[in-house]
């Protein structure tokens, strides 16, 4: 990107805006450890060692839990392509690369602490978790051709996403030690969405146009990071059935409060692009909400037929 394009200006300009929230996150941040997390005691050696390998058996997570902590700590794992894409757009210059090496230190702690329980409780089989890390670390993530604009308006959701799916995966746990941890995650990524979402603020007090479409655009074509790996489909249909991570969340408890704390639908600083824009996400918004009620509506009608057969439908 040459140093006099329009995104290059953005970013210069959010600079200041950049190293006063760093400040507020290193004061808000509370230091934690993963090694407090783990049930040590309950750990043993596998065959290779003379011990005994993974068996279903072992795990005290049913497989909603399973499917839940499979995805997030997958997802996790792909931190060296996520550092990839907030280097190149954010720089390693200044408050902006201060912040890019803090996140990345602050989400490699979330990925150690999820595996590190998992491989001591024997929660998940080891050799299908590796093998689908190698899988998708190898094929990488990559967010396309986002703009700086865009990226951070991306993230400001997907933080929360992964908030809210964290904080509902460690419910769906029903282990106490896990639920836990998630929530210690679920605390780091809330910051993080803190974070970008006062950028976003600021960059509509820069530019409301341009963050108006970059926002529009970002909340139409949301997409998750772990879209991209093995099972993806499978696991987020029985996430989505527990109600850890579904449409209904998504607009209520992601999209719709960011938008309202950025004031999106009250602005009248927005020109005809920025207009046009809102007028298109009101449209997303309308139709989102129609389809997550409509994905609720059948999960109940599920759980009414589980119940009459007799089965416990699972959720959080
Ligand atoms: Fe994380
Ligand atoms: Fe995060």
């Amino acid at each position: 990107m040459s140093q006099t394009s329009p995104q290059a200006a953005v970013l210069t300009e959010l600079e200041p805006v950049v190293a006063e929230n760093l400040d507020r996150h290193i004061r808000m941040a509370k230091e934690w450890h993963p090694h407090d997390y783990v049930p040590w005691d309950e750990g043993r050696n596998f065959a290779f060692l003379g011990g005994e390998d993974w068996s279903p058996e072992q795990s005290r997570l049913d497989q909603t839990a399973k499917a839940a902590m499979f995805v997030n700590l997958l997802t996790e794992d792909n931190l060296p392509s996520y550092h990839r894409e907030i280097a190149t757009r954010f720089g390693r210059d200044g408050a902006w690369g201060q912040w890019v090496g803090r996140w990345t230190a602050e989400e490699g702690r979330h990925g150690v602490a999820l595996r590190d329980y998992l491989v001591v409780t024997r929660g998940v089989d080891p050799v299908e978790l590796e093998r689908a890390r190698m899988d998708y670390m190898t094929t990488g993530y990559d967010s396309g051709d986002k703009t700086p604009l865009e990226a951070v308006a991306y993230v400001s959701f997907q933080e929360l996403a992964t908030r809210v799916s964290h904080r509902n995966t460690g419910k769906a746990t029903g282990d106490p030690i896990a639920d836990k941890l998630l929530a210690r995650i679920a605390t780091d990524e809330n910051l993080h969405m803190i974070f970008y979402r006062n950028l976003v603020t600021a960059a509509f007090d820069i530019d409301p146009d341009e963050t108006m479409k970059a926002v529009a655009n970002e909340v139409m074509n949301f997409e998750m990071p772990g879209a991209n790996m093995a099972n993806f489909r499978k696991n987020s249909t029985i996430i989505a059935k527990a109600g850890i991570y579904d449409l209904r969340l998504h607009h209520d408890e992601v999209v719709s409060p960011v938008l309202r704390t950025w004031k999106v639908f009250d602005r009248s600083d927005l020109g005809p692009e920025g207009e046009q824009a809102r007028e298109q996400l009101a449209d997303f918004l309308t139709g989102l909400d129609a389809q997550a009620t409509k994905f609720v509506e059948s999960r109940e009608r599920m759980r009414a037929r589980m119940l009459a057969k007799g089965q416990t439908p699972v959720q959080v």
